[in-house]
């Protein structure tokens, strides 16, 4: 079954604001929450997230606490495993942002460990058949592709996000980096992995009526999505948006469980998706939800 984007005005295009989110009331997002423990009723193991909040925690013991196949779909961004001790290169006056942060460190074992605890339980809290989509680059995506496999999970594709204006090579001892890849997962094993969404229609309405490819050309995150802070590997909202258009539907409760500069969940709340973001780094957390906070502000304002 295709699902078609449903539009009341006839000039909006997917991957614009939802003029239908015009007509809901404005509501404040309230500050990051940190689980409360009384949630949890006696007898019962598992609590369920609030729909359109940012939890500030860490990814595992929080998802540890959730309810089974409370998702619909995921969308994550973990970290790569990229930061090094020592700084990189950087140009002079590039306003590139390097990851050097702590999150982003792990030994081989480490991050094996890591990436296999935390997939265990998004597929533990997504739906049978619900999509799981994976951001990684070279360095870990092929980690995070055979813990996968070792998960016998069904991968239905790789995406390529191309960056036509990624940041240049400064060492000119190899190609110029500039792609980062999307494992698009269904939560069931490689034999009974069907009925996953996939909104077809849509895909091919944005792409001009033609088929859909594997191959993304967006550009880096502009300026304007970095007003209220940056994050060292922030997703652009375009991109953000194709995704959530691809692989949900209105309505749909999505899990970002490494939230950063809260991209997912900004593109979830555009779009009509509830959303639910975990991130560890309460500063991250302050732009994730001014992100929101203003944008929800501004829809209330264009009214
Ligand atoms: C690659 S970034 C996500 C960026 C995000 N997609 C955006 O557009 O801003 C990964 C994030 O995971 C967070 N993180 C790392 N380890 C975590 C953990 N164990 N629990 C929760 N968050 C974690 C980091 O603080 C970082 O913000």
């Amino acid at each position: 079954m295709v699902a078609m984007v449903a539009t009341k005005h006839k000039d909006w295009q997917p991957g614009e604001v939802d003029p239908l989110d015009l007509d809901l009331p404005y509501e404040p997002v309230s500050q990051p929450l940190r689980q409360p423990r009384l949630m949890k009723t006696p007898g019962v193991d598992k609590v369920a997230p609030l729909p359109n909040q940012l939890y500030e925690g860490d990814t595992v013991e929080l998802l540890n606490q959730w309810e089974d196949k409370y998702f619909h779909s995921t969308i994550t961004d973990p970290p790569y495993n990229i930061a090094r001790d020592r700084k990189g290169l950087t140009w002079a006056f590039s306003s590139h942002v390097t990851i050097e942060n702590e999150w982003d460190r792990y030994s081989s074992d480490d991050y094996e460990a890591f990436t296999t605890s935390w997939l265990k339980e998004v597929c533990r809290v997504t739906k049978e058949n619900g999509n799981i989509f994976i951001f990684g680059s070279y360095h870990n995506i092929y980690t995070i592709g055979a813990i996968a496999a070792r998960l016998d999970l069904r991968i239905i594709n790789s995406i390529i996000w191309a960056k036509p204006n990624a940041q240049p090579n400064i060492t000119c001892r190899m190609l110029t980096e500039s792609t980062e890849q999307i494992l698009w997962l269904c939560n069931n094993t490689n034999k009974k992995a069907k009925n996953w969404t996939y909104n077809y229609a849509d895909m091919k309405g944005l792409n001009g009526g033609k088929q859909m490819r594997n191959f993304w050309e967006i550009p880096v995150t502009p300026q304007r999505e970095r007003v209220h802070g940056k994050h060292p590997s922030q997703k652009p909202l375009k991109l953000m948006e194709r995704l959530v258009l691809a692989g949900t539907n209105r309505g749909d409760r999505v899990l970002d469980c490494f939230g950063g500069s809260g991209s997912t969940l900004l593109a979830c709340d555009r779009l009509d998706r509830k959303w639910v973001g975990i991130e560890r780094d309460g500063e991250y957390c302050a732009i994730a939800h001014k992100r929101i906070d203003d944008e929800r502000r501004q829809r209330r304002l264009a009214l």
